[in-house]
């Protein structure tokens, strides 16, 4: 395993794709939730989106969350947006890192914010250049990119394209999203091979979710192909509201409990990472699909 990265850099996403997918939950709930987080040694944390609060309800206290959080000084917090309107409300809230979505699928990004792919691109372009202009960086998010729930595969030259246009667009890095977990690790190597080939040298950050139980073997094989960039969320919080069957993302717990036993730094403390799991449970009020949080690492022993 001499050739995995030593260290990677996760980022917590379950304040925002796991609680947009939750019934509602009090803006306290959610600020205590990120606070908490934001103890555990995780260094980035995607605490709100800046969305039609009538598209999605559970986001409309986006601006009373962003004001709420208690800032830990090593913690960069970003913000999602949809379009150029939700980009100028995060820049407005004094958001500094911005990520924009748009789907790979044509249809998926039509259920999604009512655009096409390429009419999402120009309305990116523009986000970006003004994210830039008022100092913040802007990621570009491109979901659908292992599969649409509505049109199936989606071809990896089609995925690498859109990303593509968001390369030249001056996006400063390029996330690739498993929205409804179609990806499996031969999926997994041909879209990050063909998009390090035409970009060799641009960021890239991993998003899976575990609808059909390969998110970590992703992982892994992200790792082997020296991926360091991984979206989790906190008890495997998560899914989509536009895209039917979509679970949670991988855990965050799950995650950090593989990668450590591998040698591999988080910086995250795991024990603190579990804990908040148990209290994502508890804000929710359902049980949650990590099995790290039922089973406790594999160092907790019970009396013989
Ligand atoms: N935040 C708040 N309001 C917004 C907005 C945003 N980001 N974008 C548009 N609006 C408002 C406009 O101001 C306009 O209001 P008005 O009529 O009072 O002027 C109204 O919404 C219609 O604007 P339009 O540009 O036509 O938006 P739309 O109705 O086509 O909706 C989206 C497009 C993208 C805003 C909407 O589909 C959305 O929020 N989707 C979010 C999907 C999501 O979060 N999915 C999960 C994460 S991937
Ligand atoms: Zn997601």
């Amino acid at each position: 395993m001499s050739d995995l990265p030593s260290r990677i850099s996760l980022r917590e996403v379950g304040p925002r794709d796991g609680l947009q997918n939750e019934g509602p939950v009090p803006t306290q709930a959610k600020i205590e939730l990120i606070d908490r987080l934001s103890a555990t040694g995780v260094r980035r944390i995607e605490a709100v989106s800046f969305v039609r609060p009538d598209a999605i309800p559970q986001m409309a206290d986006a601006d009373d969350v962003w004001k709420g959080i208690d800032r830990a000084p090593a913690v960069r917090y970003s913000a999602l947006v949809p379009n150029l309107r939700g980009a100028r409300r995060a820049l407005d809230a004094g958001v500094t890192e911005i990520e924009a979505v748009v789907s790979a699928s044509d249809t998926h990004n039509r259920k999604n914010v009512r655009r096409s792919t390429e009419e999402s691109l120009d309305d990116i372009a523009a986000l970006i250049g003004e994210a830039h202009l008022r100092g913040a960086t802007c990621q570009v998010i491109v979901s659908t990119a292992w599969g649409c729930p509505y049109e199936g595969d989606v071809p990896v030259e089609r995925v690498v394209r859109v990303a593509g246009r968001a390369v030249a667009d001056g996006a400063d890095s390029i996330s690739f999203g498993d929205t409804t977990g179609m990806a499996t690790p031969g999926r997994v190597r041909s879209l990050v091979g063909a998009f390090r080939s035409a970009y060799p040298d641009m960021a890239l950050n991993l998003h899976f979710h575990n609808t059909r139980g390969t998110g970590l073997a992703n992982v892994l094989t992200a790792l082997e192909l020296g991926v360091t960039d991984f979206d989790a969320s906190v008890g495997g919080l998560g899914g989509c509201p536009y895209a039917p069957g979509a679970t949670g993302n991988i855990a965050t717990e799950e995650l950090v409990h593989m990668v450590q036993d591998m040698g591999i730094e988080t910086g995250i403390d795991l024990d603190a990472m579990i804990d908040a799991a148990a209290d994502a449970e508890r804000i929710v009020g359902r049980q949650l699909p990590s099995q790290v949080l039922r089973a406790g690492p594999r160092t907790r022993t019970i009396p013989p």
